[in-house]
């Protein structure tokens, strides 16, 4: 491909998108060209965009036209040019892309498994979504696990952070563990680590009715609840609540159901992001949003450095391997592909047991 090819969607109106052919630039002193092989597209994606100007997902890949934005997402690249001397010609890294066939970056910290992208304007941003794995040089790197490894690693690093902070909290005190979004791979990640502990509590799994027998299936929950039948849930149990949807509407409902039971929320997802307006019965001071890479950093600082990425590592691999039994990764190649990953995702459509893994 002569030129870059970009899917840009309009910041304000996730539904309309284009796609955008840039020349390739001559690449500067100690800059490499990454030609993105193939990516994931899951919700997560869509909340990438839905939060972009809040919490910064636009400034990863700007584009000169202000009303328009890049959605990130997480795969595999393989270097086509580089002007970097560390840096070789077909090496292959896993990390976070636009949504374009190529990326041109300016390594900084270049290690022997791992790589920054020290582009000026990504200095600021969260460090975790600037570093890439040289998967050339991994020990044990198995190319058959790529697929899962863009559509789980991401989600059940989060899953892994979310099970650390509860138990590091003692469950705050609860006995029961709810979870919002529960066919989200997010939400089953934490399943699986929550259903690992030697003493976990009671997990309750809160879904749609379409995703009710999905759900069930995996056998993780101890209950499964849809959305419509919250009010039948026992309120007298002091709880925790995880959640992925974002739903006021939901959350407002359960936090009056559960009222001083309820011990604490974590907001960690906007599924339902088309209902995201939080009632008069949501409890925000027992609330509070949850951020992956923050709870990383601290970690590194606690455990020192590469130990939370060597537990997270062991945990997702393990998960993701059970998670062939339920999981169908689509892959697909093309910018109608692509196209069509993004709007089946966003429209909710992709079933609960299926993620896309998609390239120009
Ligand atoms: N805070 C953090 O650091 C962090 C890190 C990772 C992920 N997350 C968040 O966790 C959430 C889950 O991400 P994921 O990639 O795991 O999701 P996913 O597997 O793609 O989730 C699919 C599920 O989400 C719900 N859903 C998706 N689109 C919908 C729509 N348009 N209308 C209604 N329901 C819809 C449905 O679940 P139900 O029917 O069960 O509701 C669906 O089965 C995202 O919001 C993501 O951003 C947050």
């Amino acid at each position: 491909m002569a030129a870059i090819a970009e899917f840009q969607v309009r910041k304000d109106k996730l539904d309309e998108t284009r796609r955008v052919d840039n020349e390739k630039p001559a690449l500067g002193d100690g800059q490499i060209l990454a030609k993105v092989d193939r990516f994931a597209v899951t919700a997560n994606n869509v909340t990438y965009g839905v939060v972009g100007e809040r919490i910064g997902y636009w400034k990863f890949f700007p584009v000169a036209d202000e009303g328009w934005g890049v959605i990130p997402v997480w795969g595999f690249a393989d270097v086509e040019a580089s002007n970097h001397p560390d840096v070789a010609v077909g090496e292959r890294l896993y990390g976070y892309w636009p949504m374009a066939s190529h990326l041109v970056m300016r390594p900084g910290k270049v290690s022997k498994t791992r790589l920054v992208d020290d582009a000026p304007h990504r200095r600021e941003l969260p460090p975790v979504y600037n570093s890439y794995a040289r998967v050339s040089a991994e020990a044990g790197y198995d190319g058959d696990m790529d697929n899962d490894r863009m559509v789980l690693m991401p989600l059940y690093a989060t899953s892994f952070c979310l099970y650390d902070f509860l138990k590091d909290n003692d469950w705050f005190g609860a006995g029961r563990v709810i979870i919002g979004s529960a066919s989200s791979k997010t939400a089953i990640g934490t399943a699986y680590a929550i259903k690992s502990d030697d003493a976990p509590p009671t997990l309750v799994g809160l879904t749609s009715a379409r995703n009710r027998n999905a759900v069930e299936r995996l056998g993780l929950y101890d209950e499964v609840v849809v959305y419509d039948d919250i009010e039948k849930l026992d309120g007298n149990v002091a709880t925790v609540i995880i959640d992925m949807s974002g739903d006021g509407g939901v959350l407002g409902r359960l936090h009056k159901l559960l009222g001083d039971n309820m011990k604490y929320t974590s907001n960690v997802g906007v599924t339902h992001f088309e209902a995201n307006d939080m009632g008069p019965d949501f409890i925000r001071e027992r609330s509070a949003m949850f951020f992956a890479p923050g709870h990383m950093q601290k970690r590194a600082k606690d455990w020192g450095p590469g130990e939370f990425e060597k537990r997270a590592h062991s945990f997702w691999r393990d998960a993701a391997l059970k998670s062939r039994s339920w999981l169908t990764i689509q892959e697909a190649r093309g910018p109608d592909a692509v196209e069509h990953a993004w709007r089946d995702v966003l429209a909710g459509k992709t079933p609960a047991d299926a993620a896309w893994a998609v390239g120009f």
